[in-house]
């Protein structure tokens, strides 16, 4: 090969590169970008994109080349010349590859350091993820919820926290994603510059009612954030209020509705009551007024002993026993003997 062959092919490669590159960086790969690490994250791909162009076009172009400069001839038909090496096209294939991995290597290194550290004045949220539904816990605010609400331009520490089961945790706009591992706290952080609502999505297939598991999540201002917090705190402690108190049929609907939709039951039943449609589990609506309260016990903590027709063993998690106690079992026990069947009531 001449020099000025070689040259040629190298051009011909860099406008490939061009080319290709402009065309894959017209499409909006990761979608809205929501935190300040999607930026980062986006601009990653991007290089990415255009360095994975530039390999594609390499051998692209040596592959034409080849079929074209070494096509057979009319009425040749040997195989060419053996070949014993070639040094310094040997060291060309080693080093180029090598610094375009060590740039990739380094650079992601660079994006991971940048998008992982740590704010001093973060917001912690500890989730809890089970089968199939999300827990917020805001301990320094002294907040539960099941909707996930953070406040614009502040980081957000999430510590993440399984029952059963690998879940994991994801709000595309956000890209970052972690695991959520029984027994094995992980933690992700994510500073979301963009108000509005969004969802967070499990993305480990994680049983049945996978691709429902997801939770809303609101990015708003500091304001309608405190606001928030206030609003949580208040009906926290008057539930402890009235449960200090003995318990009314209104208190019983309240806290058994909280209870449901904190223990992801809406995940899986249709409970007209508390707005539950999914159809993985039975319909609490019509299975569960021929039952008495024992029995509607017994299908919680111990789900399997007796399976309503239709439906299989091993769905339901059995841990429930465990996640609820006594008086929260009693609670949604009371609740759903009371609101199974209603048809809307309570809303
Ligand atoms: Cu939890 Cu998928």
């Amino acid at each position: 090969m001449t020099r000025a062959t070689l040259f040629r092919l190298v051009v011909a490669m860099l406008v490939l590169t061009a080319v290709i590159s402009v065309v894959m960086l017209q499409f909006d790969w990761n979608g809205v970008a929501g935190s300040t690490e999607a930026d980062d994250i986006d601009l990653l791909t991007d290089v990415m994109i255009v360095l994975s162009s530039f390999v594609y076009s390499i051998v692209l172009v040596m592959l034409g080349y080849s079929i074209w400069r070494y096509r057979a001839k009319p009425g040749d038909e040997s195989d060419g010349e053996p070949i014993h090496g070639n040094t310094r096209l040997e060291i060309a294939w080693t080093v180029i590859p090598t610094v375009i991995v060590l740039f990739g290597a380094g650079y992601s290194w660079f994006i991971l350091d940048e998008i992982e550290a740590r704010d001093a004045d973060r917001l912690q949220v500890d989730v809890t993820a089970q089968q199939f539904a999300w827990r917020f816990e805001y301990p320094e605010e002294g907040v539960t919820s099941t909707e996930l609400h953070v406040p614009i331009d502040r980081q957000v520490e999430f510590k993440l926290d399984a029952l059963d089961v690998i879940h994991s945790f994801w709000v595309p706009e956000w890209r970052v994603k972690k695991d959520a591992v029984p027994g094995q706290p992980t933690r992700v952080v994510a500073t979301p510059d963009r108000l509005g609502n969004y969802e967070v999505v499990c993305t480990e297939l994680c049983g049945i009612g996978h691709s429902t598991m997801r939770a809303p999540v609101v990015v708003e201002s500091q304001e309608d954030f405190d606001q928030w917090v206030s609003d949580q705190g208040g009906e926290a402690r008057g539930g402890a209020a009235a449960r200090g108190g003995g318990r009314g049929a209104g208190t019983v609907a309240a806290e058994g509705q909280q209870i449901f939709d904190a223990q992801g039951c809406s995940g899986c039943h249709t409970l007209a009551a508390a707005g539950a449609t999914q159809t993985i589990g039975p319909d609490l609506d019509e299975v569960l007024p021929d039952r008495s309260p024992q029995e509607i016990e017994q299908s919680i903590v111990d789900p399997d002993a007796e399976l309503s027709p239709g439906f299989n063993q091993g769905i339901m998690p059995d841990n429930f026993g465990d996640a609820l106690s006594p008086d929260e079992l009693d609670t949604l026990v009371r609740y759903l003997s009371q609101n199974a069947g209603q048809g809307g009531g309570g809303q």
